[in-house]
Parts: structure tokens; sequence; C-alpha cells
């Protein structure tokens, strides 16, 4: 090996010296059971999972996998377009439809892929798109391969919204890209305001919602459910990986979108199908949020005990008006130190840093599960308050 620039400049990157001291990313937990888990011999309090209906290790998820496997076997074994689609991709795809209020609906083997599939699959290079500013990766890659050009606006910020739009010829094709609701901060999109710039001003409306289905609405259907806005968004994408207990993801709206996406999205085209047992995995959990009610009230009651302690611990958390609670530090190094103090006290949590979060936002995300017990949540609450207050 030579002394590449590259390798240079990976070397010598100033967070990467932070990264190999504090170790805080790619942690491989040994065992897990519900809201514990154990790294390196050491039970710890898990404070950053997405399984926000505590839904991964139940019975009849588990047993709905088991039965797939069993029947299909591990793998679809390709491509949706080719030969990878089986009938259980279809019921699926006809539950979630159903469940979003939308009348077809496509998945992938990540959200990752829906989200960019959304974007990348009904824009082109002649299109505008307008983004909020803290858009997903997945919505910016999306983007980025469409070529269209790209107006950003202040995040969640109708007005800011308008001022762009305003300013573009009504002749342009143009797509509103943002999530329901933020995956690091925890925010709500103002959706009916978005709706109404829509209405007004031919804007196709692209919504990530990976963190609002399963959360939000009165039976867990996610951002429209919450504002009574269900089958108003053009395209719905996602992740079955938070409140749907699995792996894959998927995009929502009407028919004739989706066959569209279907023939113009290289990720849909070009990438294997998702798995029997993953599929069956979704399935369960989809109809486990029907069934049994009681999880999306035990994630809102956990959310408000936790977000109550925080606030007398005077915590910042953003504004987060969900279970994804970002708690700010503003400082890269403070950050990590708590972080750090936070593994030893066997609490869990996911630092994000710049350039994943806006400058000054440095912060440890938290999420909560209806898995937690309140036991769970004050323990945490408690060694939150110590760590705090040891690099205050
Ligand atoms: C808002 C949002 N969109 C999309 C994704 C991608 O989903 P997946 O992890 O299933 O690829 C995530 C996952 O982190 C997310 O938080």
């Amino acid at each position: 090996m030579f002394n590449s620039l590259v390798r240079k400049r990976a070397i010598k990157d100033d967070s990467t010296a932070l990264r190999l001291k504090y170790s805080p990313y790619y942690h491989h937990f040994e065992r897990q059971d519900g809201c514990r888990v154990w790294l390196e011999g050491r039970e710890m309090i898990q404070l950053s999972s997405n399984d926000y209906l505590g839904l991964n290790q139940h019975p009849k998820v588990i047993e709905a996998g088991q039965k797939a496997l069993k029947k299909w076997g591990a793998s679809s074994t390709g491509s949706r377009i080719s030969n990878g689609g089986r009938a259980y991709h279809q019921r699926l795809e006809d539950k979630l439809a159903d469940f979003l209020g939308t009348q077809d609906c496509h998945i992938h083997a990540a959200g990752y892929l829906s989200c960019m599939s959304s974007v990348q699959g009904l824009a082109n290079r002649n299109d505008i798109v307008f983004a909020d500013r803290n858009i997903h990766s997945s919505l910016w890659s999306g983007i980025g391969m469409s070529r269209a050009r790209v107006e950003k606006f202040s995040h969640n910020n109708p007005s800011s919204l308008l001022r762009a739009v305003e300013l573009e010829s009504p002749k342009k094709a143009k797509i509103l890209v943002f999530e329901g609701v933020y995956s690091m901060e925890g925010h709500i999109a103002p959706l009916p305001e978005f709706l109404e710039i829509a209405k007004n001003h031919d804007l196709f409306t692209v919504m990530d919602d990976a963190h609002g289905v399963g959360v939000i609405g009165e039976t867990g259907r996610g951002t429209t459910e919450y504002f009574d806005c269900v089958g108003k968004v053009d395209l719905i994408c996602g992740s079955l990986s938070k409140a749907l207990a699995t792996t894959g993801g998927y995009v929502a709206g009407d028919k004739e979108l989706l066959e569209y996406m279907r023939t113009h999205s290289k990720q849909t085209i070009f990438s294997a199908a998702i798995s029997p047992a993953q599929a069956a995995w979704a399935e369960a959990a989809r109809e486990l949020i029907k069934a049994e009610p009681e999880h999306l009230t035990r994630l809102i009651n956990n959310t408000k005990h936790y977000k109550n302690g925080l606030e007398k611990l005077g915590i910042n958390t953003w504004g987060s008006q969900t279970a994804a609670v970002p708690l700010i530090v503003g400082d890269r190094l403070k950050a990590y130190r708590i972080w750090k103090e936070l593994i030893t006290q066997g609490v869990f949590t996911t630092i994000s840093l710049p350039p994943s979060v806006p400058p000054n936002k440095e912060l440890l995300r938290t999420a909560i599960s209806a898995a937690h017990t309140i036991e769970d949540i004050d323990l945490g609450l408690d060694r939150l308050a110590t760590a705090f207050n040891k690099f205050r």
C-alpha cells in the first residue's frame, strides 16, 4: 500500500481520530431481551432502538416468520420484475396500501431503496424538487440520481417553501419532498399547510413516513391520519424497520404512479425482492397494530413519562413531538464524552453529529418503545442526569 491522497485524507480526518478514541458506532450486541441488550457481557438499557411498538420479539411475529420460512424457503431468489415475485409480496402490499389509504403499494428490500425510488422513479432532470433541509439521506440520494434541480427550504417551514415555489415558473414540473416525522428531530411536518401550497402551486408530494407509520395517528396509520389527510399525499414512502418489526421498505400511492415507478426506478427494477420471512414479519406486525392497539397506547404513555423526566432534568429535546427524542448537546467532544459515560453506566444511545444533523445540534438520539417498562425509563433518566451533569 502506498500513501495515496485518499488514504492520507481518511487518516488525517480529525473526526476519524475521535471515532477511533471513543468507538461510538458499529457495535454488535451479544444478546437482546426486549429493551435490554448485552455488550461485552454487560447488560444495558437500549434507549435508541426504532422498535417503537416493541413488536420485534412478539410471539406472533416470530411465528409468522417461521411459517414463511418453512413454506417458501429463505430467499425470494430474484427481483420482482423477473423471477422474485411471490404471492406474499402482493398480500403485504395490499395490506399496506389499505393501511395507508392508498390504491397500491410496492415493497423493496430496504427503506433506503423505497425512499430513493419514490423520488428518482418519478422526477426527471427538467423538474424542480423542493426539499426540506433536514430530509433523510435516502431522499437526497433519490434527488441526486434524478438530476432534477433542488431548491432547499427551511426545515418544517411552509413560508420558506412558499417563497421558493413562487420564484419558479408555473409551467415547470415541481415535486415537494419532506418527512412526515423526522427521524433525528422527532418533529411532525406541517402537512395541511404543505398540502395547501401543493394544491395552489401544482406540486407533486412525496412524504417519507418511516417514523410516523405505527407511531402517530389514532390507529397508527401515520402522519396522514394524524392530520386527517389520508389519501391526500401523492406518494408515501418509508421503512419496515421501525414500527413494522422487520427490514425492508415501501412506496404507496395511486396505481398509475406505482406502475410508472416500477418501470422507471432503478432501485425497484435491479434489486432482489424481500425475503419470505421479512414479508411475513411485516404482515404480522401490521395485523398486530390493528388487533392490539395497546402497544401504541403504551408507546404514547412511555413517551410522555420520558419527556416529563427530561424536562425536569433541563435536557433540550429540540421540541420533539414524537417517540424519537434527540438530546441536544451542541458540542462534538461533549457529545462523545456523554455518550461514553452512558455506555459505562449501562445506557445505549446513538451519537449524531454534523453533517447528519445541522451545525451546533450535536446530539444523542434516543427513542422510546412500547417495550420499555417505566422502571427502564426511570433508570435511563437517572443515568442521563448523572452523565449530563458530569459534562455540563
Ligand atoms: C426517515 C428515514 N427514511 C428512510 C430510512 C431508510 O430505511 P431503511 O433503514 O429501511 O433502509 C430511514 C432509516 O434510517 C429513515 O430514518
